[in-house]
């Protein structure tokens, strides 16, 4: 198999895309006027969904992500998550979700062939739930975590974007809700992007005051796996769910990146932190995978070290719901 690597080494079998930038929540960190739908009508179809991760798959990616925006306004959902399973060489497909439509379409979902599934809550309180994200959905979404986790999806992890002015207090509320809870917790530092820069500098609060605070409360760091992705993970023997943190202004992790990024547009994207993306939709409109296996093989080669952001990059993409986190 030719395996996609880049210039430093790393392979790349993790391939996050993203089905659309719109969204049914407006998560003031993220998409604080609401969605922009205009963009709905070209978004990447079902056949080059197919294409695409045939292609990638012939290149070495075993895993799919599908994000958004929020991938389950997309009314193919359940037909896109079995094509990504049935190409030959995808072992696992996963998705983050909002969870707004969870309770209802877990069980669709799950004979699709969804293997993991990862879920938004910023706040435990319902008012602040409401004030971040707009949305009253609280105790649905924490309903359809539950579900998740008795379904035995392989892994049932729980996202929360630190704010220094509206969770800034809530680890003990977090640590009650993992106590008996077989789910993985994690922190997120809030990412800079080109629209939130007033609101970042309000609310971004570091990860390592968390991580000492665990610490001293008895949690451990776990070793990390292979390709175990952004977070630090931590246990504790009192506790059921697991706490991570992902850091990128505190802590570089790019040196085993194993990820691409693919827009519901169809542009590819080497890094989370970068505005320059590829169109590669050209590439999708015919059964033969060797014209984008080409282009892949060649941008792979323009991938940076790192993210940068310890030298000078100011941050992420527009924002997160265009690439997809
Ligand atoms: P898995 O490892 O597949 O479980 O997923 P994940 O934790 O990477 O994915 P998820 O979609 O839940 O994203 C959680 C947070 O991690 C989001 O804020 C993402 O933007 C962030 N994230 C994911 N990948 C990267 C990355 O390569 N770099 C950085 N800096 N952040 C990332
Ligand atoms: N900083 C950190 N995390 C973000 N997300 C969206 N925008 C940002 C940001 N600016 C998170 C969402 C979701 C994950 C995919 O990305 O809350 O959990
Ligand atoms: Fe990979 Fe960029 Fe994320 Fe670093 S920040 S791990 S290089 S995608």
């Amino acid at each position: 198999m030719q395996q996609l690597q880049d210039r430093f080494a790393r392979r790349f079998t993790y391939l996050r895309l993203s089905l659309t930038e719109s969204c049914n929540f407006r998560c003031d960190y993220c998409l604080p006027d609401g969605p922009d739908c205009s963009s709905r009508k070209y978004e990447i179809t079902l056949p080059e969904v197919r294409r695409l991760v045939t292609a990638f798959a012939k290149l070495g990616t075993t895993k799919i992500r599908l994000t958004g925006g929020e991938p389950c306004l997309r009314k193919d959902l359940t037909e896109i998550i079995a094509t990504c399973k049935s190409v030959p060489g995808i072992e696992k497909v996963a998705m983050t979700t909002n969870g707004y439509r969870m309770k209802r379409d877990l069980p669709a979902w799950r004979d699709a062939g969804l293997d993991a599934i990862n879920v938004s809550i910023d706040s435990l309180d319902p008012s602040t739930f409401h004030l971040v994200t707009g949305q009253n959905k609280l105790p649905e979404i924490i309903e359809g975590i539950d579900q998740a986790v008795d379904m035995d999806f392989a892994t049932v992890k729980v996202n929360t974007v630190l704010l220094k002015q509206y969770n800034g207090g809530e680890l003990p509320e977090f640590l009650k809700f993992i106590k008996d809870r077989n789910v993985a917790l994690r922190f997120i530092e809030l990412m800079r992007t080109t629209d939130n820069t007033e609101y970042y500098q309000r609310h971004h609060v570091s990860g390592e005051s968390i991580k000492q605070q665990l610490q001293s409360e008895g949690w451990s760091l776990t070793s990390r796996a292979d390709n175990a992705g952004p977070a630090q993970e931590f246990t504790h023997p009192d506790y059921q769910g697991k706490m991570g943190l992902i850091m990128p202004y505190s802590k570089d992790f790019c040196d085993d990146c194993n990820r691409l990024r693919v827009s519901s547009l169809g542009q590819l994207f080497l890094c989370l932190f970068t505005e320059q993306h590829q169109d590669i939709r050209k590439y999708l409109q015919s059964d033969d995978p060797e014209p984008l296996m080409n282009a892949l093989r060649d941008n792979i080669m323009l991938k940076e070290a790192t993210h940068g952001l310890h030298e000078g990059n100011s941050g992420a993409t527009r924002h997160l719901a265009m690439i997809g986190g």
